[in-house]
């Protein structure tokens, strides 16, 4: 395999995950962040961001990999450019893309550069005016690629390394070979195909990931209403090849970095054309409800909720990560604390940011001590170590033992024969 000169702009989740996986695969990476204090902590061997596998793997591959602010040290000799800086959404909703052309101009000077490769997420038609404002900067002669990527958070490594597929859309054959050849090493179908179809592939596929979900959380309130039990509903229903197991599991809603920000910004892309999704729309509504749910069946337990005290088990957005981005806990929180509630939280990772609602909320290094004296307790993110607590414990330190698990963790006929008032998502 040739070993490729590669740099990667932006020192995030998508842009450490990348770099590090591609310096694992053999090949020369440099890392750039505009951000000081994000280079400091990765020369001094830390790793900024939570992910299984990721420091062993930047460390063993130091000599292939390195981190820097400067431009010059980032362009100089590289073959290669990856885009893995954020587009977040701007006021309109549309995605801000400003990060992603200050990238694509500053490599006005890589006098190697073969290809520009795209892993941000970003609208279809990006492609188009990145290859307009390449041209611009007179570097027609470097092709474009879209690469987009399917990593889970928690997950990433093995995501990068034994994919289900690599999509490379390319504007031509030569700087698709080019990227497809990076990959030598990993086992897994390429699919190959215009710029513009790649970039909806990476939409699609969320939208439809999130689809799923809210499919399932609005089966769970079917079973709910009328006593069916939705896991058993789902899991028989996933055994037909043809619909699959995964992203059946209903819960408390889709949150995190991803689905919430890529649903919206496919809906509002659709509506940039002049098209109405109404089955993205439902989906994005259903997720809506279904992170209010909880909040109302509490009212419905405890009466008026002012006064009264709140714990939340589990703040990231899922289990495994420290990312609380749109983490259905903190719109939980909100609407708890609106409501007069006392909020008293834990996570064994999740950092907030600063800022409301969680300035209000109390935070507890253990569920144990964040249930006592609660009048209701709501179990938010599956943590595995909320299996494992003294339930019985748990209900004796509570005021009232109202439970509402929002991610069918646990037994209902084990708590409720410890005396809880537990409730589930659509299971009797
Ligand atoms: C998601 C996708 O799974 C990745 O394929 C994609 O690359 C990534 O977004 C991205 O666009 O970068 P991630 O956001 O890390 O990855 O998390 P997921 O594990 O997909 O979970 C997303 C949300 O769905 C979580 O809130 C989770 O609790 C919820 N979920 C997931 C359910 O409620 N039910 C399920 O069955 C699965």
């Amino acid at each position: 395999m040739a070993e490729r000169r590669i740099a990667v702009f932006g020192a995030g989740y998508i842009g450490l995950v990348t770099g590090a996986c591609l310096a694992e695969l053999g090949h020369h990476v440099t890392v750039r962040d505009i951000n000081p204090e994000r280079v400091r902590i990765l020369r001094a061997g830390d790793v900024p961001i939570h992910e299984p596998g990721l420091g062993d793997m930047i460390a063993r591959n130091k000599e292939r990999l390195t981190f820097t602010e400067d431009l010059t040290e980032a362009v100089n000799g590289a073959e290669i450019a990856y885009v893995c800086v954020d587009t977040p959404p701007s006021a309109s909703g549309d995605a801000d893309l400003s990060r992603v052309w200050a990238v694509v101009r500053s490599l006005a000077d890589a006098g190697d550069l073969k290809a520009v490769v795209m892993k941000s997420t970003v609208p279809v038609g990006t492609g188009a005016r990145a290859r307009a404002l390449l041209d611009e900067i007179g570097l027609s002669h470097v092709g474009y690629v879209s690469n987009p990527e399917f990593t889970a958070e928690g997950r990433a490594i093995q995501d990068f390394m034994a994919p289900d597929r690599i999509v490379i859309g390319q504007d031509n054959d030569t700087a698709g070979a080019l990227v497809t050849a990076l990959h030598t090493g990993i086992n897994a179908p390429v699919a190959t195909m215009d710029v513009k179809s790649a970039e909806m592939v990476k939409l699609a596929a969320n939208a439809l990931l999130a689809t799923k979900i809210s499919f399932a959380n609005e089966i769970a309130t079917l079973c709910e209403n009328t006593g069916a039990n939705v896991t058993e509903v789902l899991q028989a229903v996933g055994m037909d090849h043809r619909l699959g197991a995964h992203f059946l599991r209903p819960g408390i809603g889709w949150g995190g970095s991803c689905f919430p920000k890529d649903s919206e910004a496919l809906r509002q892309m659709a509506s940039n054309t002049g098209f109405h999704p109404q089955l993205l729309t439902a989906v994005i509504n259903v997720n809506n409800i279904q992170k209010r749910r909880a909040v109302q069946h509490l009212k419905d337990e405890l009466g008026d909720l002012a006064g009264k005290r709140i714990a939340l088990l589990g703040m990231a957005f899922k289990p495994g990560t420290d990312d609380m981005r749109e983490a259905p806990s903190t719109v939980l929180a909100s609407r708890l604390l609106a409501e007069g509630a006392q909020v008293r939280s834990w996570d064994p990772l999740a950092r907030p940011a600063a800022g409301e609602p969680w300035d209000s909320a109390t935070r507890y290094p253990t569920p144990m001590q964040a249930l006592g004296g609660a009048d209701a307790a709501v179990l938010v993110t599956e943590w595995p170590e909320l299996a494992e607590i003294d339930w019985t414990e748990a209900h004796r330190v509570m005021r009232t033992p109202v439970m509402f698990d929002g991610r069918n963790l646990l037994d209902p006929a084990r708590l409720r024969e410890m005396g809880f008032r537990y409730t589930s998502v659509g299971r009797p």
